[in-house]
């Protein structure tokens, strides 16, 4: 079922079980599951001691690990788990060995961003981590950040970064960002829901299943007196006891070298969310040739599609991606190596589904929407 998964350790917590799983079973599958089982559904799955019942591979709590991991249950036709609520269900059921990937349900005609340059992991490094967080047996969607001053004196680029996982148990995503005016002095560590600021834009992103990334050619500045910040989302579904978090991103860094590389927030700001579907947009006019490397699409949790093409000086239009199935918590760097000249106009877009039965608007909190496409440009040579 899951690789390197042994279901004869676990048997799930039943605390957690009644703090965390049965709700989550109650809202999207019993339904059905119920007690006797209604629709077609097979067995109930509303009671603890019959969950773990059985041979450990095939106990029902095994069964519906695998069906709601792999997207197959609840039915096409029924309310989807939100990706957050599947993971808990999932680390509760699997002891919290394992996270179900948050791209399942994304299709995007881009491919997601992989370079390896062999090199690189011989650059010195230096850690963004959490201070041996406490993750409480309750901690469900905390997003903490850990922010410090960049060790380096002198000008650097980084050429690399990649995630530390500490404790893969509690470890939901993480998020690299600079902050270069310093909001963040004085504040090592903080609750950050509502992040990233404007003033601290993104630089890298990872969820379960990214890979490092790696520039083939240049980086991104980092210079002494900067600050730099990880946000770390954590998620205790399977009510571990005891944890003490130090994950978060490893950067490597060069000399100053090559293609310096920015991270732009392309995007329409400002806009309004009412209630059902609606669409935001905006053009950014290229005002000097540049390199498109590669962008992560970010909407919040009503987003549904997101959108961007180049118009060419001589009206064609090219698309850059199409992004539909959003999921907040599979935020991706997608690859796009495409040259942007002099008078092109990028087109953004972003749908909405609003059922929350209220309007929203643009804005960093989390109950507000975003349509920001962080894309790495540079000059090209
Ligand atoms: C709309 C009704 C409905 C909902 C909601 C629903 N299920 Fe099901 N479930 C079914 C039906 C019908 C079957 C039998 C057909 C099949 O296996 O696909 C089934 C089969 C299953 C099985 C297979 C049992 C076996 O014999 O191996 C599991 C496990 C399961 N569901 C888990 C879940 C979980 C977990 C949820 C919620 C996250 C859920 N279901 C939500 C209707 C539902």
């Amino acid at each position: 079922m899951f690789q390197g998964y042994d279901p004869a350790a676990c048997v799930p917590d039943q605390q957690a079980y009644v703090d965390v799983a049965a709700p989550i079973l109650d809202t999207y599958c019993n339904g059905c599951h119920s007690d006797p089982p209604a629709f077609g559904a097979p067995l109930p799955l509303t009671d603890y001691d019959a969950l773990i019942a059985g041979i450990p591979g095939t106990r029902p709590v095994d069964r519906l690990a695998h069906r709601s991991s792999a997207r197959t249950m609840p039915p096409p036709s029924s309310t989807q788990l939100p990706h957050t609520d599947l993971d808990s269900l999932v680390a509760w059921a699997t002891c919290g060995e394992v996270h179900p990937s948050p791209d399942v349900g994304v299709s995007i005609n881009a491919e997601v961003y992989q370079a390896s340059v062999p090199d690189l992991i011989d650059l010195p490094t230096f850690d963004v981590v959490a201070d041996d967080y406490r993750v409480e047996r309750d901690t469900l969607d905390m997003y903490r950040c850990f922010a410090m001053d960049v060790p380096v004196d002198e000008e650097r680029f980084i050429r690399r970064m990649q995630v530390v996982v500490d404790d893969a148990r509690v470890l939901h995503h993480a998020v690299l960002a600079i902050d270069p005016d310093r909001v963040t002095e004085g504040r090592d560590e903080f609750t950050c829901f509502d992040f990233p600021y404007r003033e601290t834009p993104f630089l890298y992103a990872w969820a379960p299943g990214t890979d490092a990334f790696d520039f083939e050619d240049g980086g991104l500045r980092i210079r002494p007196g900067d600050r730099i910040v990880v946000q770390i989302h954590y998620n205790n579904g399977a009510g571990v006891v005891g944890v003490r978090d130090r994950s978060g991103i490893r950067v490597f860094h060069g000399p100053v070298k090559g293609t310096e590389w920015f991270m732009r927030d392309l995007g329409p700001t400002g806009f309004d969310v009412p209630e059902g579907t609606s669409e935001a947009c905006n053009e950014t006019k290229v005002a000097e040739p540049m390199m498109l490397l590669a962008g992560m699409p970010h909407m919040h949790q009503l987003g549904v599609e997101m959108h961007q093409v180049v118009e060419r000086r001589d009206g064609l239009f090219e698309p850059v991606f199409d992004l539909e199935g959003w999921n907040f918590e599979s935020q991706r760097f997608y690859r796009y190596d495409r040259r942007l000249e002099k008078g092109d106009r990028l087109h953004t877009w972003c749908v909405y589904d609003n059922q929350t039965g209220a309007p929203s608007q643009y804005g960093e909190a989390t109950t507000d929407e975003m349509c920001y496409h962080f894309a790495y440009v540079g000059s090209p040579p």
